[in-house]
């Protein structure tokens, strides 16, 4: 069979895992997507830069064109942070006739609109299972599996650095500072952390759902975002005193046509099972108006979970199985369908 070539950019957290499950695994991944998967190119930074994975020397770069130049790679994993360059990368790829595979929601979020409407310009398919929840394959049950319903809620934890540091204070008595330094040692939190404290990751993570559940393109400074960053030792002692657990949750629910959305530290009954959700795990509870109540949970950030996702979208894409060039229009018709109203 022909092999499916890929070039990746950014060989961090996120891409260090893709490429250990591609050199591991090479037999399973090429039985799931009928075809060898060839790791032809790896653009990085910093070449000097000790890594955890094996590659050999010839193939890392540290020119992003030899990716973008390369007319074997079909398939191009953009794996760095940011919406700048990032952007600019991504048009670049697209323009090059390659498809994209990212786990960067803050640039489909910021860009999405753009992104998505060049690749169907250019017939081009942009995957994007890793830029939410992780390894929860979230994206893909909204793309197929909850395809009959009208969703009316979502609701859930979507950032793992969030989860854990609450996690870590509540139960290990650490401080928010050493919870925060140890989620950032596992590769859970944003190279700038504030995004993940203050909520604006999950608001990101909740804007790319909300797209695809209810047809609304929103913007983070739509609705309410609070994060865990205000919170001390004493708040999550005196609400565990009362029965309960702080997590932040971010929700989007329809209510008379309207969709409410927001992200806040909430306090949720111990004796429910999002109180359960512990460490950087990550939960999405999804209301369909046919499924009824569906739960969605796992690992939401770390090494392996988020290359998980990014094999997903590799492997789809391997064997045409590749995600909608742009969701909300392939779903909706078009139609914007609710108004945003912020939550009371
Ligand atoms: P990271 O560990 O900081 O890695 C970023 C990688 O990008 C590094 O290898 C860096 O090269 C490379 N890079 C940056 N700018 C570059 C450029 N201009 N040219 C070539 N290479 C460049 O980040 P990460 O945690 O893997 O996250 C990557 C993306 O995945 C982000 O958008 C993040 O939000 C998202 N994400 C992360 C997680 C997670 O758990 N970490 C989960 C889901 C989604 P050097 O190594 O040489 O510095
Ligand atoms: N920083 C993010 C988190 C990574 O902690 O959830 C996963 O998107």
């Amino acid at each position: 069979m022909t092999p499916l070539k890929i070039g990746m950019i950014g060989l961090g957290t996120v891409g260090g895992g893709v490429a250990k499950i591609l050199t591991q695994h090479p037999d399973r991944i090429e039985r799931r997507a009928q075809r060898p998967i060839v790791l032809q190119r790896v653009a990085v930074r910093d070449l000097t830069k000790k890594r955890d994975v094996d590659l050999p020397a010839e193939i890392l770069t540290d020119r992003v064109q030899d990716v973008i130049d390369d007319p074997e790679i079909d398939v191009a994993v953009q794996l760095i942070g940011g919406t700048g360059e990032a952007r600019e990368i991504m048009l670049a790829l697209l323009t090059a006739g390659k498809d994209v595979v990212t786990a960067n929601k803050a640039l489909l979020c910021e860009h999405g609109d753009e992104l998505f409407t060049r690749a169907r310009e250019l017939g081009r398919s942009i995957a994007f299972e890793a830029s939410v929840a992780g390894g929860i394959p979230i994206i893909a049950a909204f793309g197929s599996a909850l395809a009959g319903n009208q969703i009316t809620s979502l609701s859930g934890i979507l950032n793992g650095t969030s989860n854990f540091i609450l996690t870590e204070m509540a139960d290990k008595n650490q401080t928010y500072e050493q919870a925060l330094r140890r989620a950032q040692e596992l590769g859970y939190a944003e190279a700038d952390p504030a995004m993940d404290v203050d909520g604006t990751d999950a608001a990101q993570k909740l804007v790319l759902l909300s797209q695809l559940a209810f047809g609304v393109r929103a913007a983070v400074a739509e609705f309410p975002c609070s994060g865990i960053d205000t919170l001390t030792l004493e708040d999550l002692k005196c609400a565990a005193e009362l029965g309960y657990m702080v997590k932040l949750l971010a929700v989007a629910r329809l209510v008379d046509n309207l969709l409410e959305m927001h992200v806040s530290p909430t306090l949720v009954r111990n004796n429910l099972p999002m109180a359960d959700v512990q460490g950087v795990f990550n939960a999405v509870k999804v209301t369909g108006d046919v499924v009824g109540e569906t739960w969605f949970s796992g690992q939401g950030a770390g090494q392996l979970p988020t290359a998980s996702a990014v094999l997903a979208d590799i492997v789809d894409m391997a064997v045409g199985r590749s995600q909608l060039t742009f969701p909300t229009l392939d779903l909706f018709g078009g139609r914007t369908t609710f108004r945003v109203q912020p939550t009371d």
